[in-house]
């Protein structure tokens, strides 16, 4: 049974917007692919010119990001026994659900590979499922737990004592970051319960990922 579900909110991981199709950068990336502009992911290590002038251009762009926490939150005991669900909202509010238990490939290659015809193709049913919505709107249909964001703004509880209110609620729903800079947007982080730092310093979203499911999984092994 789900224990804990857990959101990657506006993640850097989307495909290349229409708007920016025609930059230069864009055109050789997508040429040197032999694919369309709109059908591969945006990633600032080939797009950074072509990505000034995107509004929150310092949030987006980052697919490695959303990889790396990915692989930590289900490479984790609690995941592989069934017990983590977890959703991938982006930064355009297109929302990936990954059905428990669902190996994500550790090569980033075939990861991006994998992103890209998901986002294109957008199934509605089977391992990975896509859907629009915004995070608010899926922290409601993920409900009626708790909705805890994750920021350096919010107030200090320390790890072990959050990670056992989370494990003892049972439905809770966790939001990280997973952008590289910035915060959440204003309707995003309205739609939380509360607001939790667990550290003084900004983090990095795995950091913080790997050690709220390691901290989970202690409440459990002490509450059994
Ligand atoms: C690289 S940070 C985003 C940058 C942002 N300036 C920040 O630190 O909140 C990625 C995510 O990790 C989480 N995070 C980072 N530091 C944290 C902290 N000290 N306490 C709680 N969550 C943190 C937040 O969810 C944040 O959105």
């Amino acid at each position: 049974m789900v224990l804990l579900n857990f959101v990657l909110a506006e993640s850097a991981l989307e495909l290349v917007p229409r708007e920016i199709w025609s930059r230069p950068a864009v055109v050789s990336d997508a040429t040197r692919r032999e694919r369309k502009a709109g059908e591969i992911l945006l990633d600032r290590s080939f797009h950074h010119s072509a990505m000034e002038r995107l509004r929150d251009s310092e949030k987006r762009g980052r697919p490695d990001l959303v990889h790396i926490t990915l692989l930590d939150v289900t490479g984790s005991p609690l995941y592989l026994d069934g017990r983590v669900m977890v959703y991938v909202h982006t930064y355009p509010d297109t929302v990936i659900e990954i059905e428990p238990k669902t190996r994500i490939p550790k090569n980033y290659l075939r990861f991006r590979g994998l992103m890209e015809k998901c986002l294109v193709e957008r199934p509605t049913t089977g391992l990975l499922r896509v859907r629009q919505m915004s995070c608010s709107a899926l922290l409601k249909m993920v409900g009626p737990g708790g909705a805890y964001g994750l920021s350096v703004r919010g107030k200090q509880s320390s790890l072990p004592d959050f990670a056992k209110r989370v494990a003892d609620e049972g439905n809770a729903c966790v939001v990280v970051g997973g952008f590289p800079h910035g915060h959440f947007s204003a309707e995003t982080a309205r739609s939380f319960d509360e607001l939790v730092r667990i550290d003084s310093r900004p983090l990095e979203a795995h950091v913080v990922a790997a050690r709220l499911i390691y901290q989970v999984e202690e409440a459990i092994r002490f509450n059994d």
